[in-house]
């Protein structure tokens, strides 16, 4: 009887939650997903309600008809499908997206653009990696009036023609990377009137000579073997945003249209710059333009009368050849938020610009509205001062990795070695917006006093400069301002780093130097996270730990060589769970051992409780004698029991 109810029981709750194989999901949902499971063909007896069927990274090799009426996400990707029946997707009225990503379909074109084609109502569709050739393409996009988005990846398509998109022309997002293409027809994508985002990145196109794509906002064309890119001048207002032509072999800037939305062009990886100076450049640019349009009657400078009107707000040149600045192009990107002009050649930024009216004085061009410049990795001995006072917007500034040395008030009693660069040197005080100042790997040789007064900087790095001496000075007027300060590598010690009292410090690195005590000064700051790693600490100051552990949030301690028994400050940021995160790294030492911190953190008693300066008995010394003791007597005792109570016994 019981056993009967349970049975029903069983039978009932399978009903009403439904039990399917290896990918059954609830019986309540519509999305099915087979992935990865070794299946060789569809499965049999699917749900006729399914919205959703994922039967990718299987070994399914044919395709033959099945009937999911209310289908509309179909995902085929990674099998081995070769052949789709004509007939596979006729009982699929609902389907808008296809993903056969990953296949074989070049194999049975016949058969599986016949299938393709009844698919009249997808919106997406996924063929990528498929070994298509441009007719193989052009047969599986037939009868594709409603497609939205394509996805063509890792094909052999070598030419783009109009014919390719004759049937598909709602395409709004077309991925072609990773082809062979080196030529694109004359309006093979003109009719493509929602075409909002082009992708051909990774294929083998030499040069643009014709962009006339108003309708696209995105074009991508990174890692392609582009030499220069031209848009004949037209009155028609382009939507592109986005332009990528990083890894590329441009010589040149771009020659873009006159009026457009462009934000963000990224030209990293190039060949710009190559060329001589900026006015060679303007040149070659212009009569490039005038050879390629095949005009004759050009105004005078027309790339900088286009480049002007550009509502650039980001542009990449980094890993160029620029061994002089182009300053007069940039500033006349009015809007330019961030240029990235990291890694190219610069030695020296020559004020080389034209002379207006008066040729005897020198024109100060303005940065109107950069913010983040980054010129990592140059060889910058020196920035004019017309150039900082160029920078009226900087916040943010990244010069790590150049020759840099900062201006200050140097007193006479400054070795004199140390003085000879003060001609050459860069007066970071004029730059009145600075916040973030990058001076890395600079080899500088010492920061003088009053480095940066006339900033109010916020985070500052000084790393990597390897014997830097830091005036006791230097910080001054930028104390109050601080709160990330980084001075790591640069071999100092505890007597040669004095640091100012800074209110507003929340982070400090001091890693990778030689230093035994930190700053007294640091009892000043709201610490929230200090960086001690790869010194020579034995201790940390244990009042500091005390006062600064209300903001307290991180430590690094590793790579030091602490003294276990002189600890009090790891047991308080212990207690205090301050995060310790390299701390199963970090070692100390006793009399007997060396020890990880975190080993020694479990029984902090067992290994110092009773060492008091060397002297005294060691406790885990102690213990075992304690013990060996007891268990003597136990033994004693217990023998003497059993001599006396064996019965019998006469021996006394
Ligand atoms: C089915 O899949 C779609 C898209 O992946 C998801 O948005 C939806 O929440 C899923 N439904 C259920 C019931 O899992
Ligand atoms: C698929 O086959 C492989 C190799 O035979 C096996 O290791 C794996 O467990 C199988 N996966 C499933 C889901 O059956
Ligand atoms: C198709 O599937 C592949 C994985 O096999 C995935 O990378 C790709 O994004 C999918 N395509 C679409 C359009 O979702
Ligand atoms: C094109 O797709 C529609 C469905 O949207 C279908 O009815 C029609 O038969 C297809 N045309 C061809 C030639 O297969
Ligand atoms: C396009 O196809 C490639 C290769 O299969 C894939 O990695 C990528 O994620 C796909 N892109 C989209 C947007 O689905
Ligand atoms: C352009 O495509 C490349 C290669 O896929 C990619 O790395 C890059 O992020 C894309 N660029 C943009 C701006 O999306
Ligand atoms: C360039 O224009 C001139 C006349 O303006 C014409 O004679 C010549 O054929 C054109 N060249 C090309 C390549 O179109
Ligand atoms: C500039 O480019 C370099 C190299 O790609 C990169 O590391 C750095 O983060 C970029 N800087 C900015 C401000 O984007
Ligand atoms: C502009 O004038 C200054 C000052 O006379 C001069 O040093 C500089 O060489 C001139 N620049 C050019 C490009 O003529
Ligand atoms: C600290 O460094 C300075 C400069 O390198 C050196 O003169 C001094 O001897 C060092 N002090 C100690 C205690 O090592
Ligand atoms: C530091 O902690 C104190 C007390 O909790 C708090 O008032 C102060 O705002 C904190 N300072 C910072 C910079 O977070
Ligand atoms: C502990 O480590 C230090 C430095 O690595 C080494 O000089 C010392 O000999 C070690 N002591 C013991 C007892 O292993």
């Amino acid at each position: 009887m019981i056993r009967h109810t349970f049975s029903n029981l069983v039978l009932l709750w399978s009903i009403t939650h439904g039990f399917y194989g290896p990918g059954g999901i609830h019986h309540a949902s519509k999305n099915q997903s087979w992935n990865n499971q070794n299946l060789s063909s569809v499965p049999l007896d699917l749900d006729v309600r399914l919205r959703r069927l994922d039967l990718s990274d299987n070994f399914i090799t044919q395709l033959h008809a099945f009937a999911l009426p209310c289908l509309e996400e179909l995902d085929l990707s990674g099998n081995q499908m070769d052949l789709i029946s004509e007939a596979a997707f006729g009982n699929l009225a609902r389907l808008e997206h296809l993903n056969l990503s990953r296949n074989r379909l070049s194999v049975s074109l016949g058969s599986n653009s016949k299938a393709l084609r009844s698919l009249g109502g997808l919106r997406s569709l996924d063929i990528s990696m498929n070994g298509l050739s441009n007719g193989a393409a052009e047969l599986l996009l037939r009868n594709k009036s409603s497609l939205d988005q394509l996805n063509m990846t890792g094909n052999v398509l070598i030419k783009l023609s109009p014919s390719l998109f004759g049937e598909s022309r709602s395409i709004r997002s077309l991925i072609i990377e990773d082809n062979l293409i080196s030529e694109i027809a004359p309006q093979t994508f003109e009719p493509l009137s929602r075409l909002e985002s082009l992708n051909l990145a990774r294929n083998n196109l030499a040069f643009i000579c014709d962009f006339t794509l108003h309708q696209v906002k995105y074009l991508n064309l990174s890692r392609n073997s582009v030499e220069f890119f031209v848009t004949p001048e037209d009155a028609v207002l382009y939507s592109l945003e986005v332009l990528d032509l990083s890894h590329n072999k441009l010589l040149y800037f771009p020659v873009l249209p006159k009026m457009n939305r462009l934000k963000y062009l990224h030209l990293q990886n190039n060949l710009l710059g190559a060329l001589d100076s900026e006015a060679v450049m303007v040149t070659e640019v212009n009569s490039l333009y005038q050879d390629v349009v095949n005009e004759t009657t050009l105004q005078k400078n027309y790339f900088h009368a286009n480049w002007r009107l550009m509502p650039l707000v980001y542009i990449d040149l980094s890993f160029n050849r620029f061994a002089s600045f182009p300053l007069e192009t940039l500033s006349l990107l009015n809007s330019l938020e961030t240029l990235n002009f990291s890694h190219n050649c610069l030695q020296n930024i020559n004020w080389d610009v034209r002379n207006y009216s008066d040729p005897r004085q020198v024109r100060q061009i303005i940065f109107h509205s950069l913010k983040h410049l980054d010129l990592q990795g140059n060889g910058l001995t020196h920035l004019p001062l017309l150039f900082l006072k160029a920078l009226t917007q900087i916040e943010t500034l990244n010069l790590q990795d150049n020759s840099l040395q900062p201006c200050g008030m140097l007193s006479g009693s400054l070795p004199k070695d140390r003085i000879d660069f003060d001609h050459f040197c860069t007066a970071f005080g004029q730059l009145k917006t600075l916040k973030h100042l990058n001076l890395g790997e600079n080899n500088i040789k010492i920061l003088p006093p009053n480095a940066f007064q006339g900033t109010s900087l916020v985070s500052l790095n000084l790393a990597k400069n390897l014997h830097m001496l830091i005036h006791e000075m230097a910080l001054e007027a930028v104390q109050t301002t601080l709160q990330s300060l980084i001075i790591s590598g640069i071999n100092i010690n505890s007597s040669g780093l004095s640091l100012p009292c800074m209110p507003a410090l929340t982070e400090i690195n001091i890693s990778n130097n030689k230093l035994n005590a930190t700053p007294s000064s640091l009892g000043c700051s709201p610490l929230k996270v200090i960086d001690v790693r790869n010194n020579d600490f034995m201790t940390i100051n244990y009042s500091l730990v005390e006062v600064v552990s209300t903001n307290l949030t991180t430590v690094y301690i590793s790579g030091n060589h602490f003294n276990c028994c002189d600890s009090r400050w790891l047991t308080v940021l212990n207690d205090m769970r301050i995060e310790l995160p390299d701390i199963s790294q970090a070692e100390c030492f006793t009399q007997e051992r060396n020890l990880t911190m975190s080993e020694y953190l479990k029984s902090p008693l067992f290994y110092c409780s009773f060492e008091r300066d060397g002297q005294g008995v060691h406790f885990g010394g102690m213990v075992i004698t304690l013990l060996f003791v007891t268990v003597f007597s136990l033994v004693l005792i217990f023998f003497g029991r059993k001599l006396c109570c064996t019965p019998g016994s006469s021996v006394v």
